[in-house]
């Protein structure tokens, strides 16, 4: 695990933007993974600046997203699907053909799940996987208590992600109680994983995840045994952490 701790989010987000740029400039066809979530808003404006003004090309980039809401379809205001077109897609020149989104509302999900796995081994697998960490350690949707070989299903939200992602949704539209997620097996098989965490409220996990045993209670613990984990984070986030780490110089 390469730890990379930054003065603030804003140099933590640059730091990530950079490993994107890195990864696309070394293989333009390379295929990412892409999280959602409010910490991934920053970064995809990063990239949609590069994109602008560094000449970042995504037209050979091929996506995937890790997760998406379980019976949501891709043009409802609060899927995954319309996030990332919202947040990115809709600003870079990336190939609508390229992209693949898990359907919400696909007539049988594990038909689906399965299908996805079968998409991701038809391009190789993923260069780059983006993610996110949960509060309670989850990484995609992978709760508290999946096996870290899961592969691409539905799981059910654990309560604390269903209170910790609220503030999305509204009175009159609920938030799906269950989601598409890839595995961790799926994640840890992407050559390469950089994670974003930033916030004292990410401290715990962030402990846990660097430092901890590898456990199924921690799902992001289990990036302890990838051989290409970059994790970026600001002081906040890593304020848990009992090991001594330096400023990133960056
Ligand atoms: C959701 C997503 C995760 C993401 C997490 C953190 O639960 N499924 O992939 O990592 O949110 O989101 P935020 O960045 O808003 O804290």
């Amino acid at each position: 695990m390469k730890i990379f701790l930054c003065v603030d989010a804003a140099q933590a987000t640059a730091l990530a933007g950079a490993q994107v740029q890195q990864q696309i400039m070394r293989k333009p066809e390379s295929v990412l993974g892409f999280a959602t979530g409010g910490t991934m808003e920053a970064l995809y404006a990063e990239l949609i600046r590069l994109h602008r003004h560094q000449a970042l090309s995504f037209a050979g980039v091929r996506s995937f997203n890790l997760d998406e809401y379980l019976g949501l379809s891709g043009t409802h205001s609060h899927s995954y699907s319309h996030y990332m077109h919202q947040h990115l897609f809709d600003h870079v020149n990336i190939q609508p053909q390229h992209i693949h989104l898990l359907q919400g509302d696909a007539a049988d999900p594990v038909v689906e799940a399965q299908a996805y796995e079968q998409r991701i081994q038809a391009v190789d697998g993923i260069d780059l996987q983006l993610l996110g960490l949960g509060e309670n350690g989850h990484i995609g949707f992978n709760e508290p208590s999946s096996s870290l070989a899961s592969r691409t299903r539905v799981k059910r939200l654990a309560p604390d992600t269903l209170a910790a992602n609220q503030r999305y949704f509204s009175a009159d539209i609920s938030q799906p109680t269950h989601a598409l997620t890839m595995g961790i097996g799926t994640i840890m098989d992407a050559r390469q994983v950089v994670m974003l965490a930033l916030g004292a409220k990410k401290a715990d996990a962030v402990a846990h995840m660097i430092e901890g045993p590898i456990s199924a209670r921690w799902p992001a613990s289990v990036l302890q045994m990838h051989p290409q984990t970059t994790v970026i984070l600001d002081a906040p986030a890593a304020q848990h952490l009992a090991c001594q780490i330096g400023r990133a110089h960056v």
